[in-house]
């Protein structure tokens, strides 16, 4: 049994920008209102827990939301902890909104999230002088009032957009300027949307600065662009299913988050941006139409690699479909995502027949291979995008898509078994 990609779809609002749209409407003063808002469990852990630091919301219809902003970073201090869940941005982006509250704040994470490393943020929050105790590098932590934040130059080692984004946040609430420093220029919805809202923010290569708010934050009024994320998804099916044919209109193209279309472009990639738009909120869209292209195998590198970090296992399972060599460089960073996709990734792809191995902090993919769908699934802990990979490795191989899905995509794209219906032919 073959498959093919066909029609247009319209997928849900971005994640990462939904999360940081929620926290700046949170201490803007006034409305600000966001549509397309995606439903993913991840976002809906933020919206609760803003709401238990005191923040009024109102959904007056589906995938709209109205955030009554607080004018600043005075917070209710709720007695119970605050519930992280899975969610690896609200814990980091909302440690550094935190940073300085007014009583005791307790944040906890679910088995998972327990797991992933925080000393990441917590470790240059305290150099802003934030008050901040893990355990042992990890949630739960407890959060104690400081006296005052002092602005700082802070320089990370690791390539995230979560760390970079909690730092701005305390920036603005520290006095003197503030400036983050990262070895790439990833994702940057956070300057984007606080430029929008009014904050002293700049970049100069790979340093933001910003300065202390001198008045509150004017309230967003935002429609998400598409998840590209999630859209990484479909486009690499497009691309692989001969008689493919996909439109994905209304995408987040911001160019922190394409960096797989510039890899997919290098390996052979048939796809077009047919009308490209910004809206409002200074974040570029467009609609993008995919083709199927035979791939042939490309070098990836470390800052690609971190720029695409999520995008990585569904760009491995593109590579086992390319002519020669694929080698993906620096995927350590995987290792401490919703699982460690690293392992995982070769794990699912080994088992339906691919030829992948890890080297080092390298993955080395030579293809084509025929994939088959394995007589056993490798028994893998929940992670989203893992039962992505799972679902779009099956659908390459020709056969069904495993019947666990619903639950384990909740966390990001409640809808995919739904889009599936729509947009999978059998050819
Ligand atoms: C995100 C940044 C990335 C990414 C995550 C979302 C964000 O994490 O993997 O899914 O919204 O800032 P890191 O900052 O840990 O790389």
């Amino acid at each position: 049994m073959a498959h093919a990609i066909q029609g247009r779809l319209r997928l849900p609002g971005d994640k990462s920008i939904a999360h940081r749209a929620l926290m700046i409407g949170a201490v803007a003063a006034g409305d600000s209102t966001i549509d397309h808002l995606p439903d993913g469990a991840d976002v809906t852990t933020t919206i609760a827990a803003l709401a238990a630091l005191g923040v009024a919301f109102e959904q007056p219809t589906a995938g709209q939301i109205i955030v009554h902003g607080r004018a600043g970073f005075d917070w209710a201090i709720p007695a119970e902890p605050l519930a992280m869940n899975n969610s690896g941005t609200t814990t980091r982006l909302l440690l550094g909104l935190l940073a300085n509250p007014a009583g005791p704040l307790m944040l906890t994470g679910d088995q998972s999230l327990s797991q992933r490393p925080m000393d990441r943020i917590t470790d240059p929050l305290r150099l802003l002088g934030a008050q901040m105790a893990t355990t042992a590098g990890h949630l739960p932590i407890r959060i104690q009032p400081t006296a005052g934040l002092q602005g700082a130059a802070i320089h990370l080692t690791v390539a995230s957009a979560q760390v970079k984004s909690g730092i701005l946040f305390a920036g603005l609430q520290a006095a003197g300027e503030t400036t983050v420093t990262g070895p790439v220029h990833t994702r940057d919805h956070t300057e984007r949307l606080l430029a929008v809202a009014g904050a002293a923010i700049s970049r100069t290569g790979l340093t933001v600065h910003i300065q202390p708010l001198t008045r509150p934050l004017q309230p967003l009024h935002i429609d998400l662009a598409s998840d590209f994320s999630t859209a990484a998804f479909w486009i690499i099916l497009a691309t692989l299913l001969p008689q493919s044919q996909l439109m994905l209109p209304g995408l987040s193209l911001n160019p922190t988050r394409t960096t797989l279309l510039d890899i997919l472009a290098r390996m052979g990639g048939d796809f077009q941006v047919v009308d490209f738009a910004r809206t409002q909120t200074v974040e570029p869209q467009g609609t993008l139409a995919v083709h199927p292209a035979g791939l042939t195998g490309t070098t990836v590198t470390a800052t690609e690699s971190a720029q695409a970090i999520d995008e990585l296992p569904l760009l491995a399972l593109a590579a086992t479909q390319a002519a020669g060599t694929t080698t993906i460089h620096h995927i350590n960073e995987l290792r401490v995502k919703e699982s460690d996709r690293a392992a995982n990734t070769e794990a699912i792809l080994r088992a339906c027949g691919a030829a992948i191995t890890t080297s080092g902090d390298d993955w080395v993919i030579t293809g084509p291979t025929a994939l088959h769908i394995p007589v056993h699934w490798p028994k893998l802990p929940p992670d989203h995008r893992m039962t992505m990979l799972q679902v779009a490795a099956a659908l390459v191989a020709g056969g069904t898509v495993p019947d666990h899905v619903a639950a384990a995509v909740a966390v990001s794209y409640p809808e995919l078994l739904n889009d599936l219906r729509k947009l999978v032919r059998t050819v």
